[in-house]
């Protein structure tokens, strides 16, 4: 099965406007012709997302700054209204945004955000037409305490509730053990690829083998470039999810050539 993998720079809260133009400025002579077997995406701050889309959807803009994708870091389960301080699915579309991460383990564990959340959340980003990247991923106590399998088991399940088939087709998992996330402790690449099986393990009962063996799976917690070929190189791990790393236009660029690399072409 060739899944195109994706590697996606999650900036969490950096990169506020003229941060993004700065990065974007040397990532993009960087990239300039390059080409990966891969799909790029960036996730920037909200405020930032107008600049990032002025830059990346200029009718100026070159091939490789076009071919990347925007994302959000989150979106509102809600249409428009008294929600203070949210951020609406047709509000990022109007930003030419195309994907959308939803239940990071920061807005689950900072948030509060929960299963019926983050499904509700899901079913929204689908309405628009944007693709989640939903995130899962178990804590270091939950990992110790034998409970991995239960918990992805649990997330998938819950987080997925109701998610038909054809909307499946446009959604990315991120497994992201809790634990590996800016830390510097990556999962190794044999825990790293057990997760992943599993996870396409549980896809596969919930919508079948063909969905599951379609579905891009990323990985995320300290990806860099020293480890990215490596993590790449396992059967189901289809890119990566990255934080500290892509704040760094160099770093982000050698993740994606260290990882992509490594993939089928
Ligand atoms: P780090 O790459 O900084 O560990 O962050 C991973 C992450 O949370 C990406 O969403």
């Amino acid at each position: 099965m060739n899944r195109k993998p994706i590697f996606a720079a999650n900036w969490k809260m950096n990169m506020g406007v003229s941060a993004t133009e700065d990065f974007l400025k040397s990532f993009l002579s960087k990239l300039q012709g390059q080409s990966f077997h891969a799909e790029i995406v960036i996730a920037p701050p909200f405020v930032s997302l107008a600049k990032l889309a002025d830059i990346l959807r200029s009718p100026s803009a070159s091939n490789e700054a076009q071919a990347i994708q925007i994302a959000a870091q989150n979106c509102s389960e809600h249409d428009a209204g008294a929600y203070t301080g949210e951020v609406s699915v047709l509000m990022l579309r109007e930003l030419f945004v195309h994907y959308v991460i939803i239940g990071h383990s920061e807005r689950r564990a900072i948030y509060g955000e929960t299963d019926a959340t983050l499904n509700a959340k899901i079913h929204k980003a689908r309405e628009a037409n944007l693709k989640p990247i939903f995130c899962i991923g178990e804590t270091l106590a939950q990992r110790e305490a034998g409970q991995l399998e239960a918990i992805l088991r649990t997330q998938l399940t819950a987080g997925l509730k109701e998610v038909s088939d054809k909307d499946l087709a446009e959604l990315v998992i991120a497994y992201e053990p809790v634990w590996a996330i800016g830390t510097g402790v990556t999962a190794t690449s044999a825990q790293a690829q057990d997760a992943h099986a599993f996870v396409r393990s549980v896809i596969a009962e919930l919508y079948g083998p063909d969905s599951a063996a379609k579905l891009r799976i990323q990985y995320g917690g300290s990806v860099k470039p020293g480890n990215a070929a490596e993590l790449m190189a396992c059967p189901d791990i289809d890119g990566a999810l990255i934080g500290g790393a892509a704040l760094e236009p160099q770093s982000f660029l050698e993740i994606i050539r260290n990882g992509s690399c490594t993939q089928d072409s």
